[in-house]
């Protein structure tokens, strides 16, 4: 046998080991496929992944449908029958059905008020169901701060409004069952910086609920006409659904209109 034989033979079996090792990851990675298309390439997660283009499709792609959400805002406050019973209902069903077109944000304020008190550098709040309901808004409103992604604190927010007894106990099991650190929260709201996150919402319900307006009230995509806040306890999904105007609208739209 000559050398260079030898090395042939070496070479041929390198090369039928990386052809079935190739195969053998092929099978391995069955379930997902790169399409030959590059259209489909970000049709899923998966298939991104599988094609190696998720960055190019979350930048390009999915960054359009993000911007194309449409915005809708709740101005709440935690003990209002009318607030829990429109965020267990509507808000509940809008999320579970149609999130992806949608950027839900929660104002816990309502109709308090208040007053900036030198003395201690805090602001002091007055809440039309006292102060209950202002440790209730303090806890959302902290909550929405460590926990910002809808995912993490709707869950949550609709486990308090569903649930009657004692603020805390009640916010103490729904942290638990939402997986969020209530001695995180609890921190907050008895911090400056939970005063300051209140004060924040103060304002900005200040510059945007009419003073008369009766809570819930909500805005979409920044406005908030009385035809908007009939449709929104009305039917929810169908007035997200006929505002949003991105591309993919989910099949829940298409039932609906
Ligand atoms: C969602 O709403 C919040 C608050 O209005 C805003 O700051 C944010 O830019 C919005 N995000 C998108 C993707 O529209
Ligand atoms: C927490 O979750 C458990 C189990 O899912 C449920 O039985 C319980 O009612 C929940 N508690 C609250 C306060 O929602
Ligand atoms: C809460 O605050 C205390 C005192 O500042 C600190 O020791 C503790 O680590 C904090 N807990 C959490 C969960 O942030
Ligand atoms: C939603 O709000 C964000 C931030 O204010 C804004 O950039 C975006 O254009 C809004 N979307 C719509 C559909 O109005
Ligand atoms: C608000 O909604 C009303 C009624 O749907 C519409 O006529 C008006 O143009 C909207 N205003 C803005 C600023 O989008």
């Amino acid at each position: 046998m000559t050398f260079q034989f030898i090395l042939f033979v070496m070479h041929v079996v390198s090369y039928i080991a990386i052809v079935c090792s190739a195969f053998i990851v092929s099978i391995i990675a069955l379930p997902i496929n790169c399409p030959s298309s590059s259209a489909e390439w970000c049709q899923t997660k998966e298939i991104a992944a599988a094609c190696g283009v998720t960055k190019q499709c979350t930048s390009f792609v999915w960054k359009n449908i993000d911007n194309d959400r449409v915005n809708f805002t709740i101005y709440y406050e935690t003990l209002c029958a009318d607030c829990r019973q429109f965020i267990i209902t509507q808000v509940w069903f809008a999320y579970q059905a149609i999130a992806d077109i949608v950027n839900l944000t929660f104002i816990p304020y309502g109709n308090a008020h208040e007053v900036y008190r030198p003395e201690t550098q805090l602001y002091q709040f007055y809440c039309q169901h006292g102060v209950d309901e202002c440790y209730g808004n303090l806890i959302h409103t902290c909550v929405i701060a460590f926990y910002p992604d809808t995912r993490q604190h709707m869950p949550f927010i609709y486990c308090m409004d569903s649930t009657f007894g004692d603020i805390e106990t009640v916010a103490r099991q729904c942290a638990k069952n939402a997986s969020i650190d209530f001695d995180k929260v609890a921190n907050c709201t008895n911090s400056p910086m939970g005063n300051q996150l209140q004060h924040v919402y103060a304002v900005q319900t200040e510059n945007t609920k009419p003073a008369q307006a009766s809570v819930p009230f909500v805005t979409l995509n920044g406005n908030g006409t009385d035809e908007i806040q009939d449709m929104a306890q009305t039917n929810l999904i169908r007035l997200l659904c006929e505002t949003y105007k991105g591309p993919n609208p989910p099949a829940r739209c298409k039932k609906t209109l």
